[in-house]
């Protein structure tokens, strides 16, 4: 989608708001004080915008864009499915989400609707028509929020009522299309659970069926299926009368629903951003993991996404909720827009007097107003975002390193009872991006279904499922000559979660042969030399021989003392790694790193950068490159070349130098 300029702004809840228009009259002049262009409108409007079920009071809200609007304001309009009204719940029970222990929600909080229920789309529609309608008027409406972060209170289990058993079992059939062949992908015949009628099948639930590996995987899928049809359905009901782009909130990684699929209707993926800031001393494992949040974001539709949701100051959610120290909004903001956002959006506006969300940190507080370090911090960066407007939207990232992050294989491999209960796919993942991260390198994330050609690296973690026809894609790829990484537990299972059998798929293209895995616990220590440095490896440690391929590192303890720990096989005209155990961050970091020397991939500055700090670039007419120092401290970076701050035109060469938590925006000089 094309952006006239970068939004800033944020959740706004007038309604709440109705009786006090001074309040509302302040909310616009202070508004263009903090340089805010944009406002998400609705979000929870359900019961004001139709009080009683077939009335609707759409004026307020049409008078309300409409001001904003007259005041250079443009309008992000959420349907109101995130929340239903009471009468709603009331008078149709069979809307309210079914818990994986049988009972019915009882009405209140939010998220929590059965996304199959037909009464609730028929109520849906009838009200989203409205809006369509009167958005149709409005020029001051610039896109469509729908609903809000989908599935938010969904555990990985979400609705188990009977249109949604119904629903699951109609599409296994159209999978499988007979129960003989359900049967044999769901290995049924281990303790007896052979399906002999379509109607014996039941969602897993902790109180039933939870060993077969094979429904739970469907089941998650199911969950994704039935979302994705949700959202697209709650699209179509706008498009009757607006043909405005359309978003919905996502959040982080979040394991029940495969966003890949997800985002298929979107027009532009957005996100909310809550990191856990100054929760330690050290901001750099929180600044990898938000960093991979943005990076895949982006990475969906490999185009410009929105920060939807930040907060300006604190959350109220977590056990404890630190301020954002001086110079953390800033950079925090401006890494979201230095791994794609085109947006710094807020929630919210306006802390409101009562209820659950009223400590939680917004623009304006209940008191002093725009006199406080949060309203300053907030106006600052909407000036910045004005004065890098056009140079940021011609630009987008264009990494040359790709990482597979595949939800199926996430929910496969945790799920896998062996060799430790404890897998945890994210944490593993993000370890090697964090070798990126600290290199300065910025990437791309992809799914098993993504294509690999055009990165001149692909990274493939904790890959234990293959999807159909991944093995056969990746050894096309290396062989033409692309670098591909892989570990420990990976090719272990197809898609159905049946364990392959006879020799791994990739064995030619690894140049190794996987004979057994041991898990000694994560405290365990192995030791390994790689490149004459001491590393250790801890709780998984593969036991592979090499047939084609080089030995760079090998264990040197355990009766495994001697075989390979890092391998690269030379396969047509590229390379494959493969790394047998878990290695501590520095061992990774070295590994990647000549990786990346391989590849010819490296950072911006072809320089080290020291720890804290990294960079990534937009790339466009004018390259953008974000130098971020995650520190709380000034420190200096060394560069090759000449730069200008994009900002001020002040020039640097040799040495950068940044402030505690400062994020530079920085154009290359030629020559
Ligand atoms: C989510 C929701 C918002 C608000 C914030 C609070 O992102 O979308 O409505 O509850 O969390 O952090
Ligand atoms: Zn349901």
């Amino acid at each position: 989608m094309e952006f006239e300029r970068l939004l800033h702004g944020g959740d706004y809840n007038p309604e709440q708001w109705m009786d006090c228009p001074e309040v509302l009259k302040e909310d616009i002049a202070l508004m263009k004080e903090a340089h805010v262009n944009c406002v998400t409108l609705g979000v929870f409007s359900w019961a004001v915008l139709e009080p009683e079920e077939g009335e609707y009071r759409l004026e307020w809200l049409e008078g309300m864009i409409d001001r904003l609007y007259r005041n250079g304001i443009r309008t992000v309009l959420a349907t109101p499915s995130g929340a239903m009204p009471h009468w709603l719940t009331n008078k149709y029970p069979e809307t309210m989400q079914v818990r994986a222990d049988g009972g019915r929600n009882l009405p209140g909080r939010r998220h929590n609707f059965c996304y199959t229920s037909g009464k609730m789309r028929e109520k849906i529609r009838e009200m989203d028509r409205k809006l369509a309608e009167m958005a149709s008027r409005q020029p001051g409406v610039l896109m469509w929020h729908i609903s809000n972060e989908m599935g938010g209170n969904f555990s990985d289990s979400a609705c188990h009522c009977q249109e949604c058993q119904r629903a699951f079992r109609q599409w296994l059939k159209e999978r499988y299309g007979t129960l003989e062949a359900l049967n044999k992908a769901w290995w049924t015949v281990f303790w007896s659970h052979v399906y002999t009628d379509w109607e014996q099948i039941h969602s897993p639930v902790p109180h039933g069926e939870t060993t077969l590996h094979g429904l739970n995987l469907d089941w998650h899928r199911f969950v994704t299926h039935q979302m994705t049809d949700f959202l697209q359905w709650e699209i179509a009901s706008v498009r009757e009368y607006s043909d405005l782009p359309a978003t919905t909130n996502f959040m982080f990684f979040f394991r029940t629903l495969d966003y890949y699929k997800l985002q298929e209707g979107l027009d532009v993926v957005s996100w909310d951003s809550y990191p856990f800031w100054h929760k330690e001393r050290d901001e750099v494992p929180v600044a990898v993991k938000t960093a991979a949040y943005h990076s895949m974001m982006r990475s969906l539709k490999k185009a410009p996404f929105l920060l939807m949701e930040s907060t300006p100051s604190c959350i109220n959610w977590r056990e404890n909720n630190p301020l954002k120290h001086p110079g953390m909004h800033m950079l925090s903001s401006m890494q979201a827009v230095a791994h794609g956002s085109n947006s710094v959006q807020y929630f919210q506006w306006r802390k409101g007097r009562g209820s659950a969300e009223k400590f939680h940190g917004a623009v304006l507080d209940h008191r002093n107003g725009e006199n406080t370090r949060t309203f300053r911090d907030v106006a600052e960066v909407g000036k910045r975002l004005e004065t890098l407007d056009s140079l940021i939207r011609q630009s987008c990232n264009r990494p040359r390193a790709a990482m597979v992050f595949d939800w199926e294989n996430w929910w496969a491999a945790e799920d896998a009872t062996g060799p430790r209960l404890d897998m945890d796919y994210q944490r593993e993942f993000l370890r090697h991006y964090r070798a990126f991260w600290e290199a300065g390198v910025d990437v791309d994330m992809i799914n098993m279904d993504g294509e690999l050609e055009g990165y001149d690296m692909v990274s493939a973690p904790l890959n234990y499922l293959y999807k159909e026809g991944y093995a056969e894609k990746v050894e096309r790829y290396v062989a033409a000559g692309g670098i591909y990484i892989t570990t420990y537990w990976s090719g272990i299972v197809d898609e159905t979660d049946l364990c392959f059998i006879g020799e791994h798929p990739l064995r030619k293209v690894l140049g190794i042969r996987q004979e057994e895995i041991d898990a000694p616990g994560a405290d365990f220590r192995n030791c390994v030399k790689y490149r004459d440095v001491a590393y250790e490896t801890g709780g998984i440690c593969e036991v592979v021989h090499e047939e084609t391929a080089e030995v760079l590192a090998r264990y040197e303890k355990e009766y495994y003392k001697g075989k390979p720990v890092l391998t690269v096989n030379r396969f047509g005209n590229g390379k494959a790694y493969y790394l047998a155990a878990e290695p501590e961050q520095k061992l990774l970091n070295a590994f990647y790193g000549e990786c990346m020397e391989q590849a010819g991939i490296g950072n911006p500055f072809m320089t080290k950068l020291p720890y804290g700090v990294t960079a990534a670039e937009r790339k466009g007419e004018t390259d953008l490159i974000f130098l971020q120092n995650f520190r709380e401290e000034p420190v200096a970076a060394e560069v090759k070349g000449s730069y200008v701050e994009a900002d001020t035109g002040k020039a640097w060469q040799e040495e950068i130098l940044l402030k505690a938590f400062e994020c530079k925006v920085l154009i290359r000089k030629q020559g």
